[in-house]
C-alpha cells in the first residue's frame, strides 16, 4: 500500500483525506516516481473548490490532489521515454503530486531533470511559480534600468518575479502589507502598500513596467501612470484583462524562461523562501494556509 492525497467532493480544505490506497506502478510508456516533495499552489486549492475550473483541467471527482513535484524515478515502463530508473526529476503531474508516488506517461513535457545541487523541496516550488514569474516578466521586456512595478509581491510567484526583476537590472518596487515590508526588502524590492490610492503612492517612483500578480489592482494603477499596456501583464485576471495588458501564465513559458529559472537556482541567484512545511499527514493544514493569500514564498509537503 501507498498514501495519496484525495477529495470525493468538492469544498475547502477539509475535504483532503489523506488515503492508503494500493501502490501504484508504472505500465507500457510510463514511469513511477517516487515523490519527495510537493509544492502548492492557490491553483490547487482553487481546483478543490470549484468544480467549473476543475472541469477546465480535465479533473473530476474523486480526485488526487497538488500538480508540482520534485522526487527520483523508480520505475520505468516498458516503452517509455526520456527518463532513467534513478533520475532525480521535477514536474508538474496534475491532481497527483501529494502522494507517495506519481504514475507519468512519457514523453512528458513537464518533467525534467533536476539539477544536481538543487534540493528537492525547492525544485518542487519550480514548474508553476518560477515559470509563471519568468513568462511575466518576459512579455514585458523587463530591462536594466526599468523599474517595475509588481503587485502580490511577496507572494509565491512574487518572490521569483522580484528576485528575476533584480537579476535583469531593474528596480523593483513591490506591493504588500505593511507587516510583509521587511520580507519584501530582504528579496530586493521597494515596499508598498496595495489598496486604493496605489497610483498616487508609486508616481515619484516612476515604474515603467509593471505586472500584477494577485488581479488587477496594480495593472489599473500603471495604466493611470501612463505604462502603456504592452509594458503591463497579468497572471490572475483571466485571459482578457482590461486595458489590453499582457495575460500570462506558466504554460506560456518557453525555454529561454524555463532556463533562466532554472539557471538562476543552480547559480544560487535566486533563493526560494520556503514559507512552510507540512508532512502529508497535515495536508488539510498546509491547503488551509495557501488559501489564506498570505503567504510569504512557498508551500511544500514532504512525503
Ligand atoms: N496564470 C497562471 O499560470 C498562474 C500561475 C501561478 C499563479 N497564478 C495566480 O496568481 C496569483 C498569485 O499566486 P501566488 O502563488 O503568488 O500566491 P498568492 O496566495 O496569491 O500570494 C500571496 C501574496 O499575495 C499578497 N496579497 C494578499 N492580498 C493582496 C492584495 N489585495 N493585493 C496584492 N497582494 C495581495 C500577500 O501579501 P500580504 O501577506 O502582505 O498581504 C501574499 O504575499 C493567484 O491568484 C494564482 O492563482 C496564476
Amino acid at each position: 500500500m501507498s498514501r495519496a492525497v484525495v477529495y470525493s467532493k468538492f469544498g475547502g480544505p477539509e475535504v483532503l483525506e489523506l488515503r492508503e490506497v494500493p501502490e501504484p506502478h508504472a505500465g507500457p510508456g510510463e514511469i513511477r516516481i517516487r515523490v519527495a516533495a510537493a509544492g502548492l499552489n492557490p491553483m490547487d486549492v482553487g481546483l478543490v473548490a470549484m468544480p467549473e475550473l476543475a472541469a477546465g483541467f480535465g479533473v473530476t471527482v474523486p480526485a488526487g490532489f497538488g500538480y508540482d513535484l520534485a522526487g527520483v524515478v523508480d520505475e520505468v515502463g516498458e516503452g517509455a521515454t526520456g527518463f532513467t530508473a534513478g533520475q532525480r526529476v521535477f514536474g508538474g503531474v496534475m491532481a497527483a503530486a501529494a502522494a507517495d508516488y506519481a504514475v507519468v506517461a512519457t514523453p512528458a513535457e513537464t518533467l525534467w531533470p533536476t539539477p544536481d545541487g538543487v534540493p528537492d523541496e525547492v525544485a518542487a516550488t519550480l514548474p508553476v511559480a518560477g515559470l509563471t514569474a519568468a513568462a511575466a516578466l518576459a512579455a514585458i521586456d523587463v530591462r536594466p534600468g526599468d523599474t517595475v512595478l509588481i503587485g502580490g509581491a511577496a507572494g509565491g510567484v512574487g518572490v521569483f518575479a522580484v528576485q528575476l526583476a533584480r537579476l535583469a537590472g531593474a528596480r523593483v518596487i513591490g506591493t504588500a502589507s505593511a507587516g510583509t515590508f521587511e520580507f519584501l526588502r530582504g528579496l530586493g524590492a521597494e515596499p508598498v502598500a496595495y489598496g486604493p490610492g496605489l497610483a498616487d503612492r508609486v508616481r515619484s517612483l516612476a515604474p515603467t513596467a509593471a505586472t500584477d500578480l494577485f488581479g488587477t489592482e496594480t495593472a489599473s494603477a500603471a495604466l493611470s501612470l501612463g505604462i502603456p499596456p504592452s509594458r503591463i501583464s497579468t497572471i490572475a485576471a483571466g485571459p482578457n484583462p482590461p486595458g489590453g495588458v499582457h495575460a500570462r501564465g506558466g504554460f506560456d513559458a518557453g525555454p529561454a524562461e524555463f532556463k533562466r529559472v532554472v539557471d538562476a537556482v543552480v547559480a544560487g541567484e535566486i533563493t526560494v523562501p520556503i514559507a512552510a512545511r507540512f508532512p502529508l499527514e497535515q495536508v488539510r493544514e498546509a491547503a488551509e494556509l495557501q488559501a489564506s493569500r498570505h503567504v510569504h514564498g512557498k508551500i511544500v509537503l514532504t512525503m
